[in-house]
Order: structure tokens, then C-alpha cells, then sequence
């Protein structure tokens, strides 16, 4: 039986933003697309870049230490330096706040 995380109000995450939440062990980054919300580990996993101060564009973040591209919805590395994806997780919205499944 997976756990819910309740992360954060949606109205906290605009359209196009990323919001940087703190819950237990993990540091994550809500994204909202298009209305659509999406949580990835917020820690680059090319180096010490932090995802939720990157730059956002569409279904893409890049990342503000040296450039490296992650795509929000899949976690896959859409640009270099990165090689490894970063971590996805099940979100879901309910009663206006943001969750993740664990
Ligand atoms: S730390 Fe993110 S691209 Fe290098």
C-alpha cells in the first residue's frame, strides 16, 4: 500500500514555476505544466545543482550549475552534461493540495 506525501497547496506552484519542498529525507521539486503537476528529486544528479532553481521551459528544466536538461514529466536527460535521469514520482492533486506516492 503505497504513502502519501502531502507536499504543498497547487495554488503555491504556478503555471511554469517550481517550488522546492523539504518532506522527511527527501528535497523535491513541485512543477506545475500547464496546470499539470509533476515532483522530481530536486538534487541534479550531474552535481550539486538544485532543479528548483533552474530554468523552466515547458516540460523541461535545465539546470542552473552547468546547463544539463532533465525533461519534468519523465525524469529522462534531454541535455548534456547529464547521463542519468533524474528520480520521478507518482503526484497526484486532491482537495487542492499536491501529493506524492511512495
Ligand atoms: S550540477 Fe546540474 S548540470 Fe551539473
Amino acid at each position: 500500500m503505497p504513502s502519501k506525501i502531502e507536499l504543498c497547496n497547487a495554488s503555491d506552484v504556478e503555471v511554469g514555476a517550481v517550488l522546492k519542498v523539504e518532506r522527511d529525507d527527501l528535497a523535491l521539486a513541485v512543477f506545475n505544466v500547464d496546470g499539470e503537476f509533476f515532483v522530481t528529486d530536486d538534487h541534479c544528479t550531474h552535481g550539486p545543482g538544485s532543479l528548483s532553481e533552474g530554468f523552466v521551459d515547458g516540460d523541461v528544466v535545465e539546470c542552473n550549475f552547468h546547463g544539463g536538461q532533465f525533461n519534468i514529466k519523465t525524469g529522462a536527460v534531454v541535455g548534456p552534461p547529464c547521463m542519468v535521469p533524474i528520480r520521478t514520482y507518482p503526484t497526484v492533486v486532491e482537495d487542492g493540495k499536491v501529493f506524492i506516492e511512495l
